[in-house]
């Protein structure tokens, strides 16, 4: 397998991706079906979560990828917690770290130690609606567009530089879980496509600017 520029991909030389994610992880599940193909380019090599009940661990385990837990309950404060999840992450040794549902915000200290290689998928069309309640916040504005954004983490809450976004209809009678449905049926597209295309073609960034690819 050749990519556009040139290089051979084989499972060896497949970007490595630690998945953080704190929920059902059906954009981790988006992940693990695509990264068999050695033409994806990435593979999945840990997951790591802060809920030991979190349907990612079951994710993981069906599809062989070892996980860990890492709660806050387990920690003294949240310097330590951090410390704990920066230490599981880097036992996988990983070119990306993907948070896919992850529920905490993870310290600069993390951040620094990962710089520019860690990606977030958001349920809103960020700048708008940041936070822990993307989907819930668009609907009290009333807003008749929504979507989702991956973007890179930088010290803020979802204010890294935004690599793809998808737009999502909102329909008349919607609530929040039905609006989020239909946003995660895109955004578990635009994860899949965005990392890979990451994997395979490089990433750029300029600023606020991220480029893929040359
Ligand atoms: C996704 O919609 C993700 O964008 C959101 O949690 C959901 C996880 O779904 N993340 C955030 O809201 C982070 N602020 P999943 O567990 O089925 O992948």
């Amino acid at each position: 397998m050749q990519t556009p520029s040139g290089h051979a991909i084989d499972a060896t030389s497949a970007s490595r991706l630690v998945v953080l994610a704190s929920g059902g992880g059906s954009n981790l599940a988006a992940l693990l079906a695509a990264h068999d193909d050695p033409a994806y380019g990435a593979r999945v090599v840990g997951v790591v979560t802060d809920r030991p009940g979190a349907g990612a661990l079951d994710l993981a385990h069906a599809a062989g990828v070892p996980s860990a837990v890492v709660a806050m309950k387990d920690f003294d404060d949240r310097a330590a917690w951090n410390e704990g999840v920066a230490q599981a992450v880097r036992v996988f040794r990983p070119d990306w770290v993907v948070l896919a549902g992850f529920m905490r915000v993870l310290a600069p200290q993390f951040v620094r130690r990962f710089e520019g290689r860690i990606l977030n998928t958001h349920p809103a069309l960020l700048p708008s609606f940041p936070g822990a309640h993307g989907v819930r916040d668009a609907l009290a504005h009333g807003v008749r567009i929504t979507g989702c954004t991956v973007h890179l983490v930088d010290d803020g809450v979802d204010t890294g530089p935004i690599l793809a976004q998808a737009a999502v209809p909102v329909h008349d009678g919607d609530d929040e879980p039905t609006l989020h449905e239909r946003i995660k049926s895109a955004e578990r597209a635009l994860l899949v496509e965005t990392v890979g295309r990451i994997a395979r073609e490089g990433l750029y960034v300029a600023g606020r600017h991220a480029t893929i690819g040359g």
